[in-house]
């Protein structure tokens, strides 16, 4: 963790032009968890000696971990765009601040240093992260467009949303693990334990993020509460409540889907009825269900302090609020 954030801050931004590349710096330097790196300098501790990492193998995995973080700040610089999210970690969004010109293309730049610090890993390593990267990364771009598409359609099932959750959100932290372990060294038994605990951690993390856009507080989560309720995001909450609701509150919830305008009044009455239908609990039972399957996986690595880290941090997400 503090490595990752020294690494960070030690990207320099101090260039011309200042319009391309103080979005960049103010992004991250915006903080946010770090789970990405974390996962994968974690996975190579897990590898090697148990999280008694050396100075070199850390040097090893540094810039894939880093490269993830750029990369995931990218994808988020864009999100805010595509979903016209105001607020993230607590500040105004880069399109907010400046536009979304800017958001785009500091974006664009931003993707461009994820690669810049991916080139940095060891040669004979590069050839299947790279590989690995580039299909994680055409997947989050397939996802993010399912997440649009699905904000106007209205068959869409638990199914496909887990399919499409898995592809903008899980396998940027399986590969996260994947080659964070490979790096250090992971056999194929142990890459196969790693990518397993970091998609279903990625299922679990982003079916909470879904319930905390909706029952988190804006100070400790970071962003604008109901954002989701008012873009129609095909959430796993929205998507329960239609699945389960009796007829007359589904009509009412179909009625709300069709408000533009009203967005504080759409947000209070859809999360009401999310209430009434009890969608939270049901919800929270499919996360639990997938942390308890991102936690068999561990099983399959060796035991060590590394991976009780692995077991607490799938543990303590489940219950985050930020
Ligand atoms: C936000 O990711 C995007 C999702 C996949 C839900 P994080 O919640 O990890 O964002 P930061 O980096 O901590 O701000
Ligand atoms: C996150 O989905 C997926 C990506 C950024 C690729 P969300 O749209 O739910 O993420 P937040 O809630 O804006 O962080
Ligand atoms: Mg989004
Ligand atoms: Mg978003
Ligand atoms: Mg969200």
């Amino acid at each position: 963790m503090t490595d990752i954030n020294k690494a960070i801050e030690q990207l320099d931004w101090r260039k011309e032009p200042r319009g391309l590349y103080e979005p960049i710096e103010y992004t991250l330097a915006s903080g946010g968890k770090r789970l990405r790196p974390t996962l994968a300098i974690t996975a190579a501790e897990a590898i090697i000696n148990g999280g008694l990492i050396n100075g070199d193998a850390i040097d090893d995995v540094l810039p894939a971990a880093l490269a993830l973080e750029v990369f995931h700040n990218f994808t988020l610089m864009h999100d805010d765009v595509m979903d016209r999210a105001e607020v993230r970690r607590g500040r105004p969004t880069v399109h907010v601040k400046w536009n979304d010109n800017t958001a785009i293309l500091s974006g664009d730049q931003m993707l461009i240093e994820a690669y810049k610090q991916l080139a940095k890993v060891p040669a004979g390593k590069l050839p299947q992260v790279l590989n690995w990267f580039n299909e994680m990364a055409t997947g989050i771009c397939e996802g993010q467009q399912y997440d649009v598409d699905f904000e106007h359609m209205s068959q869409v099932g638990v199914d496909d949303y887990l399919k499409m959750i898995e592809l903008k959100t899980s396998v940027l932290l399986a590969n996260a693990m994947r080659i964070g372990g490979y790096i250090a060294g992971a056999n194929e038994a142990q890459q196969k334990a790693l990518y397993g605990y970091g998609l279903h951690l990625g299922i679990a993390f982003q079916i909470q993020d879904d319930i905390l856009d909706v029952y988190g507080e804006s100070r400790t989560f970071g962003k604008a509460i109901g954002g989701d309720i008012r873009c129609n995001k095909k959430t796993i909450l929205l998507i329960t409540a239609l699945e389960t609701a009796d007829a007359e509150s589904k009509a009412e919830l179909l009625q709300w889907l069709m408000a533009t305008d009203r967005d504080e009044e759409k947000v209070a009455a859809v999360t009401e009825i999310y209430n009434r239908l009890g969608v939270r609990h049901s919800c929270e039972a499919i996360m639990e269900d997938h942390t308890a399957q991102a936690l068999a996986e561990l099983e399959h690595l060796p035991q060590n302090s590394a991976t009780e880290q692995l077991r607490e941090l799938a543990e303590r997400l489940v219950t985050r609020k930020s």
